[in-house]
């Protein structure tokens, strides 16, 4: 349908058939039921992070071409937009960074966004939860997700994937929600 919403999902794991990539699926599997999904695993493209050419300030495009150049269009298309990664070192992957640092062209040349509805990001962690385990990953999607036009970001959060390993379907069950200073709403650590 020429008027679906599109749903542009990056996926940063190093390993395929993880916990990230079954939590993806459920919130995608969601997305699909009425938008348009398109979903880009960053370990199958050969590109390189930002390497500070400055050439997008001379212009508000990215002079490195590689696999993915491709994606700054899905990205300004995209009307709702999800980054999945595994939480290494209390961050993301080194895979999203690099994807990441690819988007210096936009905060040199702010757009007007137009239609950008819902940004998300999702983490799976090995370890039980602990204070700041989120905390990197939230502070970078949300400085990166506004700069590219999304006011509304929800970060999830999935802890103790090493005992207990993410299985389909238990979105509602084991996804926490991770807000402001990232301390888990409820009881531990506030
Ligand atoms: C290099 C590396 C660093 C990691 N660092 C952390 C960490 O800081 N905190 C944590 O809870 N889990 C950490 N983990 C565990 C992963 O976040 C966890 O196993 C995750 O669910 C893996 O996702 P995947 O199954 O999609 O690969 C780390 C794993 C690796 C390989």
């Amino acid at each position: 349908m020429e008027n679906q919403e599109k749903v542009l999902a990056l996926i940063g794991y190093t390993r395929k058939n993880g916990n990230t990539q079954a939590l993806l699926e459920d919130y995608l599997q969601e997305f699909a039921q009425d938008k348009k999904v398109d979903l880009v695993d960053l370990n199958a493209l050969d590109f390189k992070g930002c390497i500070y050419c400055n050439g997008c300030l001379q212009g508000p495009s990215c002079r490195l071409r590689d696999d993915f150049s491709p994606i700054y269009q899905k990205i300004e298309e995209a009307n709702h937009l999800i980054f999945a990664s595994p939480v290494y070192f209390n961050g993301l992957t080194w895979l999203l960074k690099k994807a990441i640092d690819r988007m210096q062209v936009y905060f040199a040349n702010p757009m007007d966004w137009q239609g950008k509805k819902s940004a998300w990001l999702l983490l799976t962690a090995g370890a039980k939860a602990y204070p700041d385990q989120f905390t990197a990953g939230y502070l970078e999607g949300q400085i990166t997700f506004r700069t590219l036009g999304y006011e509304n970001f929800t970060c999830i959060g999935v802890d103790d994937t090493d005992s207990r390993p993410y299985k389909a379907g238990f979105l509602r069950k084991e996804a926490i929600q991770i807000n402001g200073m990232n301390r888990r709403k409820g009881n531990q650590w506030e």
